[in-house]
């Protein structure tokens, strides 16, 4: 019987508190700024991979379904730097299952590729530190590089190439927020973030948008060092519209925001204006969205969602670990 290596990796989902938007290397996928995130106890994906001289060729199925071509070819790059590192040549057979509807905002491509580097690695025995891992899995997605370190972590951007890695800043335990991913839609977004990236940098505000994040940067950490809910949620919002503000005026302009986001935002704010409750959102590159709070406010949250008409399904976790 042909020998066979296997592996697994179980990938976090992750709150991005200042985001990653634009590349200054769309190969390397070096961003363009420092971006925070924090990676949350909730497992986003799950994968198994196993190498063998008896298999035919590479194969990657996610839920069930092999990737058309494209998609392969971007997982297969990141397997070809690790088997080039192992000196081994195996074709190799990935089998990953979201936890969370794929490409819809939630962060299924970044806990896919952090946790595939995790699953190689066991696989092949490489003995890679969590800096090695960072780097590799951002090849396959920015932002996987930062659901690799536990806890509030911080991936640098407009660097080298070997200090774009992401390191933690705060450890999980540092402050044990409440967040909540909220599924308006399970449907897939138009336009992936590979795409979006290249374009960030056309919209009239990016030059802009750039410079006030060094100092919404400083600010977050500030806040996250004090605990200080309502200036981090004030800062999150600012953040997140920010962003989107980006993404709608860049060419093409991109819509990820839709009438059901757009109603979900309103009322949530209207109703934390109202009762004084520290809740905010902040959304990525889909329809769907994150709440913040802290443990108190738990079941004020899980009360105003399960009342809203727009909320398909939502999930409560706390900020954990990186990549088991
Ligand atoms: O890693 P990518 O290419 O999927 O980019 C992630 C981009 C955002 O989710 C919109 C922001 C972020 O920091 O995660």
């Amino acid at each position: 019987m042909a020998k066979i290596l296997k592996g697994k990796g179980q990938g976090p989902l992750f709150i991005a508190l200042i985001k990653y938007w634009g590349n200054i290397d769309n190969d390397l996928r070096i961003p363009r700024n420092d971006n925070l995130a924090i990676n949350l106890d909730f497992i986003g994906t799950d994968t198994n991979v196993s190498f063998s001289p008896g298999f035919k060729e590479d194969r990657v199925v996610v839920n069930g379904k092999a990737l058309e071509r494209e998609k392969k070819l971007r997982v297969i790059r990141v397997v070809d730097i690790m088997r080039k590192r192992a000196k081994i040549n195996w074709p190799v057979h990935i089998f990953s299952e979201n936890h969370i509807p794929t490409a819809s905002g939630i962060g299924s491509s970044a806990s896919s590729f952090s946790d595939l580097v995790v699953a190689i690695n066991k696989a092949l025995k490489l003995n890679l530190t969590k800096k090695e891992l960072s780097l590799m899995a951002r090849l396959g997605s920015g932002s996987a590089a930062r659901a690799i370190p536990s806890g509030f972590v911080l991936l640098p951007g407009n660097c080298s190439q070997s200090e774009a890695y992401a390191r933690t800043l705060f450890p999980p335990s540092y402050w044990p927020l409440s967040i909540f991913i909220i599924i308006l839609s399970d449907a897939q977004k138009h336009t992936l973030t590979t795409q979006g990236h290249l374009g960030a940098s056309t919209s009239p505000l990016y030059k802009e948008r750039q410079w006030g994040l060094k100092e919404r940067l400083k600010e977050i950490i500030k806040t996250i060092r004090d605990k200080d809910i309502w200036r981090l949620g004030r800062l999150l919002e600012a953040e997140a519209l920010s962003l989107h503000a980006n993404i709608m005026s860049q060419s093409p302009p991109i819509f990820y925001w839709s009438p059901r986001t757009f109603r979900f935002v309103k009322d949530l704010v209207d109703y934390r204006e109202k009762e004084g409750y520290p809740i905010f959102w902040t959304i990525d590159a889909g329809e769907n969205l994150f709440l913040l709070t802290v443990p108190d406010y738990e079941d004020v949250v899980k009360t105003f969602i399960s009342r809203h008409p727009e909320v398909k399904k939502y999930y409560l976790t706390h900020p954990g670990k990186g990549p088991r």
